[in-house]
């Protein structure tokens, strides 16, 4: 009531959003956000400093690796680290140290990572190099020669860096870091930022000799931790009047039971947060949290089937369209590899073998979407039964939004094929 009678002052006013739930930064409770303390990481972002530290002198640090599953922190700790370091260049007109920093899960190619060393080498009468168009050794020779014009030292931050060797190979590593036996004067050392335990597999033997000379693991947090960096998020955010210390527990325990990631733990407590906002609730309950699990766990769903490759795709749709069909008796491998193969040639695609469809029902049993179990049949042989694991009716939703997919709305198997199992 009282709001009706408030004079109007500005004609955004009303659409600004209020909140009974922040009382403080509303970012700290966002994905990209670096705060100015990581719990449990001291001892990682010292360890961090000390390789690079010798570069504040002006020689050469190890080459680092970071491993570590998702939402451990890794980006943040280097980042923090960076952070540090780059304060004590700003004030330190002679010293030459230069920080890259490469996002390989966007900037994957060859050209993309000499081309973001070099212009970040750019001499204030240089121009910046070509976006795309020149031949590779080409830039190479311009990144060599602007590191040996800087001389200093280059630490490049390659995050995500088994994506650019998955993607691109190894070579741009091979030569960056052979510019350290060629070059006297300028140096440069690489920190590699890996969610893949084996990604060094992947390298030649004479990239992973030169590449790996440090090597730090970051473990998957536990519940109290988890609680501990939630706590300071809070904090930040300023919600503590508004949520339970029991339940910021909660939020910890559903997170460190789902892999003991960070990054999950804070969209957790945000999506709560924003729950209560549009329940206008002041207070982030229990039940909400619940809700907002549930919501994440849907959105997680979502994304991981709707950035699926259009094969995998297919071989999902005909699982769960399969599914429909048999009313709960499981469907072979053969039936949904006929399925697939019917609907590829409807959109005009090639269709692949079964052995790679085989290889994507794994895949999706991995991620857990699909399920499937071999099942021996003695002398007869053995064939591979597959279920589907979540809301078929929700997939097939998901899937239907892709444009591609879209026209097989009504595709079905041939009378053959069922009848043949
Ligand atoms: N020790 C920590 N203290 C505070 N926040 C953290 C901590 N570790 C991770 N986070 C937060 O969790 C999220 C994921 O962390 P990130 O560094 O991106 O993980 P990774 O690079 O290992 O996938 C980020 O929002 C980050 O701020
Ligand atoms: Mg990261």
């Amino acid at each position: 009531m009282l709001m009706m009678q408030k004079e109007v002052h500005n004609l955004f006013e009303k659409f600004q959003v209020s909140s009974n739930i922040i009382k403080g930064e509303r970012q700290a409770l966002d994905p990209g956000f670096i705060p100015d303390r990581l719990p449990h990481r001291e001892k990682e972002a010292e360890q961090i400093a000390g390789i690079l530290a010798p570069a504040l002198d002006g020689k050469r640090p190890s080459n680092i690796i970071i491993f570590g599953k998702p939402g451990v922190g890794k980006t943040s700790v280097v980042r923090f680290v960076e952070r540090e370091a780059s304060r004590i260049i700003d004030t330190r007109f002679n010293l030459k140290m230069k920080i890259v920093d490469i996002n390989c899960g966007v900037v994957d190619s060859s050209y993309g990572v000499l081309l973001s060393i070099g212009n970040a080498l750019l001499g204030d009468w240089e121009d910046k190099l070509p976006f795309t168009g020149w031949p590779l050794d080409k830039m190479f020779n311009v990144v060599n020669e602007r590191i040996t014009n800087f001389g200093g030292i280059v630490i490049v931050v390659m995050d995500e860096i088994d994506r650019l060797v998955r993607k691109s190979g190894d070579s741009v590593i091979y030569q960056l870091l052979r510019i350290n036996e060629t070059s006297s004067k300028g140096k440069i050392s690489i920190v590699g930022i890996s969610n893949d335990l084996r990604f060094t597999d992947y390298l030649d033997p004479r990239v992973k000799s030169r590449l790996i000379e440090e090597t730090i693991v970051f473990h998957p947090y536990n519940a109290t931790q988890i609680y501990d960096i939630l706590r300071d998020r809070s904090l930040f955010s300023g919600i503590l009047e508004s949520i339970d210390d029991s339940s910021i527990r909660l939020c910890a325990a559903i997170a460190a039971q789902d892999q003991g990631d960070a990054r999950r733990a804070i969209d957790l407590l945000r999506i709560s947060v924003e729950i209560a906002e549009m329940k206008q609730f002041s207070k982030i309950t229990d039940d909400i949290i619940y809700e907002a699990k549930q919501k994440l766990e849907r959105d997680i769903v979502s994304e991981t089937i709707s950035t699926l490759p259009l094969h995998s795709k297919l071989t999902l749709l005909s699982a769960v369209l399969m599914d429909d069909i048999k009313k709960g008796s499981k469907t072979t491998m053969g039936e949904v590899y006929d399925l697939y193969s019917k609907a590829a040639q409807r959109i005009g695609v090639s269709s692949l073998t079964p052995r790679r469809i085989a290889d994507i029902v794994g895949e999706l049993s991995n991620l857990g979407i699909l399920e499937s179990q071999v099942q021996s049949f003695g002398r007869y042989g053995r064939t591979t039964m597959i279920s589907v694991n979540y809301d078929p009716g929700r997939i097939k939703e998901i899937l239907m939004n892709d444009e591609m997919i879209g026209i097989l709305q009504d595709v079905k198997p041939s009378q053959k094929s069922l009848t043949e199992s």
